[in-house]
């Protein structure tokens, strides 16, 4: 569950920083296509600036020009001051001076460029009155004047569509002088300005194609990114639920597993409870059916009564002994604790006493002393009672004379190694790989599940991080060779 949770967290984020990142790749293709063609437009009003102004520049190198005049361009009545503002040629065709701002006004208000741009001069101290400012003119001007800067340019309504308007000042020069010295200019001021109005419509055009170019392709690419992710978000949450589902039923299996095996080795347990127990209540019950013989017959006395009694009690406290030791081991220990390894196996003899003893089997020990190990002692006892009984049942099996099983343990380095051997012939070569698989067994079924093994190697492996491995092995022992099984355990050391 959870991980499916953090799955649909993670695609969330991975799919919503894929959005962002496309949404901030749309709109900076955007605001490019915006800045390029603002940058055109601006280029494109300089040009046309500079255009005029060479215009009027060559008007004025030559003091204005002579044309033949028409209704709509009489004689400049701002003009008349000068003497030779009016000639009349050989044929008696008549001719007036025309000014450098009066044949700009004339080509400005008859002609507009290509994209519609159109130019006008003006000024705030205005000749003639036809060149007045607008407001926003005006407003350029004033700015010129204050000489907060000499060229100005605003993407502005004018006339309720978009414009660029670009505004540059003009200075006064030498040559305009011969007309304009008697408003009181000198050279440098600033006289008025040209400025540019460009309509926007052409460019937001292009611009609106390239736009429309751009959102298409991010579209695009968005609406097969969902698609894909779509597609890949099912596959691998179907996956993943497959994998989850697969290990729960691991999990659960397990847990029968477990289980069970805890049922066989409380069997095993009771098996031997029932051992240990023949001895000390057969003690009990000759000494009390001695009493009461012993008290019909009248021969009791203060002396056999005691020892009886003596009997009975040491017996008791046997039993009650051995269900301490059985209860201890069967105490859920989830907690790692230090603990002797020779204490432990001596532990673990004593539980199997019973077995050990009914099986006529010796058990001969080599044990290092304060071999320390810290860890579950009760489930490292539980391996000792796996083996161990197995170790019982290959002797009954092979019908074994004489039974011995050897335990030694040994530090090497960091590491405890335990060795146990039995001399019941060994296990079948063609089985020995598959004794640690669980429900591996050889016996019949009211007698093995075949978890023993599996449950071992799981506690050394899984509990205490060590390894157990299973050998076939031959020895001489007391002068005689036997064959059997050996199972060498290696754990880390506690330092
Ligand atoms: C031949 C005379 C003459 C010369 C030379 C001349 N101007 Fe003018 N200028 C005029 C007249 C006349 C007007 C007003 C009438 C018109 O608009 O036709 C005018 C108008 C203007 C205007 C428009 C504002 C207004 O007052 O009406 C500006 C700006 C201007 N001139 C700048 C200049 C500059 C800068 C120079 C020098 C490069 C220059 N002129 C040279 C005669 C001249
Ligand atoms: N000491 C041994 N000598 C010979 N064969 C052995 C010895 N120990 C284990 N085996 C073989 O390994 C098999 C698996 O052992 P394991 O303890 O896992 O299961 P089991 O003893 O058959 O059943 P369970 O222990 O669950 O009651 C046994 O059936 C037996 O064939
Ligand atoms: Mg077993």
């Amino acid at each position: 569950m959870r991980d499916i949770r953090r799955f649909k967290i993670a695609s969330f984020i991975i799919v919503t920083i894929w959005l962002t990142a496309i949404t901030i790749s749309m709109l900076f293709n955007i605001s490019n296509i915006t800045k390029k063609q603002n940058k055109l437009v601006l280029e494109h009003a300089k040009n046309a600036f500079e255009k005029d102004l060479m215009f009027r520049r060559w008007v004025a190198s030559h003091g204005g020009v002579y044309v033949f005049p028409t209704q709509r361009t009489p004689p400049n009545p701002y003009l008349s001051h000068l003497p030779d503002r009016d000639l009349t040629t050989t044929d008696g065709r008549k001719l007036t001076l025309m000014n450098p701002a009066y044949t700009l006004r004339e080509l400005m208000e008859n002609f507009s460029g290509m994209y519609g741009e159109k130019g006008h001069i003006t000024s705030l101290n205005l000749l003639n009155p036809k060149n007045k400012a607008d407001e926003w003119e005006t407003k350029v001007l004033k700015n010129f004047d204050k000489k907060r800067y000499t060229e100005f340019h605003e993407i502005y309504n004018y006339k309720g569509k978009e414009h660029l308007r670009y505004m540059k000042a003009l200075k006064t020069k030498e040559s305009c002088l011969k007309c304009h010295a008697n408003q009181g200019y000198k050279v440098g001021d600033v006289r008025g300005g040209v400025s540019i109005t460009i309509p926007m419509k052409e460019y937001l055009k292009d611009g609106f194609s390239e736009k429309k170019f751009i959102i298409t392709v991010h579209l695009a690419i968005l609406l097969l990114s969902i698609i894909l992710a779509f597609i890949i978000y099912q596959k691998l949450l179907k996956s993943l639920q497959k994998d989850i589902a697969q290990t729960r039923e691991i999990q659960r299996k397990e847990k029968i597993l477990n289980q069970q095996a805890r049922m066989a080795s409380l069997g095993e347990m009771l098996a031997n409870i029932a051992h240990q127990w023949r001895q000390p209540l057969s003690i009990i019950s000759t000494s009390a059916s001695g009493l009461k013989l012993s008290d019909e017959i009248g021969t009791l006395n203060k002396e056999t009564l005691y020892s009886s009694v003596d009997g009975i009690l040491s017996s008791t406290n046997y039993l009650s002994q051995t269900i301490d030791d059985f209860s201890n081991f069967i105490k859920d220990n989830k907690e790692r604790v230090e603990f002797s390894l020779q204490e432990n196996i001596e532990c673990s003899l004593k539980i199997l006493q019973g077995n050990i003893k009914a099986h006529n089997i010796n058990i001969i020990l080599k044990l290092e002393k304060d071999l320390m190990l810290k860890s579950f002692p009760n489930e490292l006892t539980q391996v000792f009672i796996n083996i161990i009984n197995n170790s019982k049942d290959a002797f009954n099996e092979n019908d074994i004379e004489e039974r011995y099983i050897f335990i030694s343990t040994k530090r090497k380095d960091k590491r405890i190694i335990i060795k146990i051997k039995d001399n019941a012939n060994g296990i079948p070569k063609d089985t020995i790989t598959k004794v640690f698989e669980p429900y591996f067994s050889t016996k019949h079924s009211s007698q093995g599940t075949g978890l023993g093994l599996y449950m071992s190697h799981k506690i050394i492996t899984q509990s205490m991080g060590g390894t157990i491995q299973a050998k076939n092995v031959s020895f001489i022992y007391k002068e005689t060779q036997y064959k059997g099984a050996k199972f060498i355990i290696n754990l880390p050391v506690l330092k």
